[in-house]
């Protein structure tokens, strides 16, 4: 029962060829840009499934005008920018795109705190401005990584993978989690509570998604507890930080330093840190390599091919929408 698929926003093959092949018709916006809301309203009428990126807001709105929708592929694996219990009431699958991901997050995680500590952002200014005064034995000196404590909040694949490379680093390694986690035990890393970890940590790095449970996880409060010396290190959703409080905390010096690859209010900052000298600033860039972005690609085909064929699609984030889905084929 294939049909019509739309794709909000430009991606990378080989998604769009393999999805054009098996759906009857693929609309591909071609405007390189995030949708306006009421753009996205327009056009989401009248598709099985639709391809969306993670800052499109599928909401009870979009949902309505998209009715008869069988699936949202999210090509991202943090889904927070759907309303998945909404979805899930609808009986619309949801599918995200885990796992093809990981490495190059940890990569983007491991050159911020090497990116901040070594102040690399800053020295290559001072090239770039021409105000090198030459080598000094005082001059633009940072903290060394290796032996250093690293607490990873989360205990999920990429937070395992940042474990990994922080072998070569000799690094004790903390991390918070519900509950034990036997990838991070063989890691060697020691399961404590977020407040021994904030305490504890020389680099704390978030690895959780975005919930209602997270947000502000990395407050007020909790940036007092860091030591003066430590750094944060956020690759995973804005607003698991405070960023205005994250803002204070670095203006009077209670922390060392940020590695940021997301924001509060993407793709704005908040006021005051763009002038914080200790932070290293990314545009979210964690999955941004060809490799994985065509291994995403691929994913988000996978998904929306299994739903038109009336298949259970293999990344589904809510399983109880599969029984009531319209896709799945009726039971005996
Ligand atoms: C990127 O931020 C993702 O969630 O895939």
């Amino acid at each position: 029962m294939p049909g019509r698929v739309l794709i909000t926003r430009p991606i990378p093959e080989p998604g769009p060829e393999r999805i054009a092949r098996a759906a009857d018709e693929l609309v591909a916006n071609p405007n390189d840009r995030p949708l306006p809301t009421s753009d996205l309203l327009r056009q989401v009428a009248g598709f099985d499934a639709v391809v969306c990126l993670l800052n499109d807001r599928i909401d009870g709105p979009v949902m309505d005008r998209a009715a008869g929708c069988k699936l949202f592929a999210n090509m991202a694996v943090g889904y927070n920018n759907i309303d998945v219990a909404e979805a899930t009431r609808r009986g619309i699958l949801v599918t995200n795109t885990p796992g093809v991901l990981t490495e190059a997050t940890a990569d983007i995680t491991w050159t911020l705190i090497l990116g901040v500590a070594r102040k690399v952002a800053e020295g290559d200014r001072v090239m770039r401005a021409g105000t090198f005064p030459g080598w000094g034995p005082l001059y633009m000196i940072g903290t060394e990584v290796s032996g250093k404590t690293l607490g990873l909040v989360g205990p999920g694949r990429i937070a395992q993978a940042v474990a990994e490379r922080a072998r070569g680093f000799r690094m004790p390694l903390l991390y918070q989690g519900r509950r034990d986690s036997p990838e991070m035990e063989a890691l060697g890393a020691r399961r404590v509570d977020l407040e021994t970890l904030l305490r504890e940590g020389d680099f704390v790095s978030l690895h959780v998604p975005l919930t209602a449970e997270t947000k502000h996880m990395i407050d007020r409060k909790a940036l007092a507890l860091m030591k003066p010396s430590a750094f944060l290190i956020n690759t995973s959703r804005g607003p698991v930080v405070d960023e205005a409080a994250l803002v204070e905390v670095l203006k009077a010096g209670r922390i060392a330093g940020a590695g940021l690859d997301v924001y509060e209010r993407e793709p704005e900052m908040a006021p005051g840190l763009a002038d914080c000298p200790n932070t290293l600033l990314l545009p979210h860039l964690g999955t941004a390599t060809t490799e994985t972005r065509a291994r995403m690609s691929a994913l988000v085909a996978d998904n929306v091919i299994a739903v038109l064929e009336g298949k259970r699609p293999p990344n589904l984030v809510n399983p109880e929408a599969w029984r009531d889905s319209a896709a799945a084929p009726s039971s005996p």
